[in-house]
């Protein structure tokens, strides 16, 4: 039995094989209907979320199976102090997988610890979000047909954005990619991530605070949100929540095949102009993140179609 709480947990060999799977899911959604039927997912969120648990949850409709939900903290008895380690023991009295989203980081991984199922971490905490990266994936590999020599701007909240992190030791296995890291300095990426990830593996990267200079260079810009969540200061997240915000205008410096990606949700660092334009690819990826959690549910359950 497996879980997924680190994307470095998946072989590169085994992202191929779900990016396979996506895509025969999407062109032929009728093969898969009846795959998971008397299966049951548990989301289990104990913070906010609209795209992964209802993609999730979706996700598991659309494979023929059920779905028990607990969507906040507050609604479960985590709020009367039960341990993690006994709900996972509790949910899997009912259910066949969790997807677990949490405040605290390592939440998942002790879930999966105490599960007779699978975990799948959805997000906790700063630390990881590997089914955002899984929806990263299958975006960049549709719109660039390619994982290699690719100019990768991340920009925005890079010591608290889990997606960042996840995509960054996702794209990091794959030759000749640049990283371009693009944040205020209170904002930077950890240190951790720079030296067990980029500098252990020779990985090519600047980190810069200028948005509007380094976007000629990229074929993919990766936009995040100043996270309010993460900040123990009202008076920091002011000051930073703006720091940059992508346009129509600075877009005009921009390569004509860049590729925009976020993992949303938006606050203000994406003008809603810059909707219309063909090289936002935010809403697609919202879609494809629900093709790879159905493919990651198939593969996690051992389901063959
Ligand atoms: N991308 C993402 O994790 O969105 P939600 O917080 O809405 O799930």
């Amino acid at each position: 039995m497996r879980s997924l709480i680190d994307i470095l947990e998946l072989s590169l060999e085994e992202i191929d094989q779900l990016i396979a799977t996506a895509e025969d899911i999407i062109a032929h959604p009728e093969k898969y209907r009846e795959s998971c039927k008397y299966k049951k997912l548990a989301t289990l969120f104990f913070e906010p979320s609209t795209r992964t648990r209802l993609s999730f949850e979706a996700a598991m409709h659309e494979l023929g199976g059920q779905v028990l939900s607990v969507s906040s903290a507050g609604s479960s008895s985590a709020a009367k102090g039960e341990s993690i380690a006994d709900t996972a023991k509790t949910v899997s009295c009912y259910a066949d997988i969790i997807a677990m989203r949490h405040p605290k980081e390592g939440a998942p991984m002790v879930a999966a610890m105490n599960a007779s199922i699978p975990v799948i971490n959805a997000g906790d905490g700063g630390h990881n979000h590997p089914t955002q990266t899984l929806a990263d994936l299958l975006t960049i590999w549709r719109e660039k047909g390619r994982f290699t020599g690719l100019t990768i701007g991340l920009c925005g909240d890079l010591k608290f954005g889990r997606t960042v992190h996840s995509l960054i030791a996702a794209m990091a296995r794959y030759t000749g990619n640049k990283f371009v890291l693009i944040s205020p300095e209170e904002l930077k990426l950890p240190s951790y991530v720079k030296k067990d990830i980029l500098q252990k593996n020779g990985i090519e990267y600047v980190q810069t605070t200028d948005l509007e200079s380094a976007l000629p260079a990229l074929d993919v810009l990766y936009m995040t949100r100043v996270q309010q969540e993460r900040f123990f200061n009202e008076e920091d997240y002011l000051r930073l929540k703006d720091s940059y915000i992508l346009t129509p205008e600075k877009l005009e410096k921009a390569n004509k095949d860049l590729k925009i990606l976020h993992p949303l949700p938006r606050v203000n660092e994406i003008s809603v102009g810059v909707d219309a334009d063909p090289r936002a690819c935010y809403f697609k990826q919202v879609l494809n993140g629900k093709y790879m959690r159905m493919a990651l549910i198939l593969k996690l359950l051992e389901v063959e179609v």
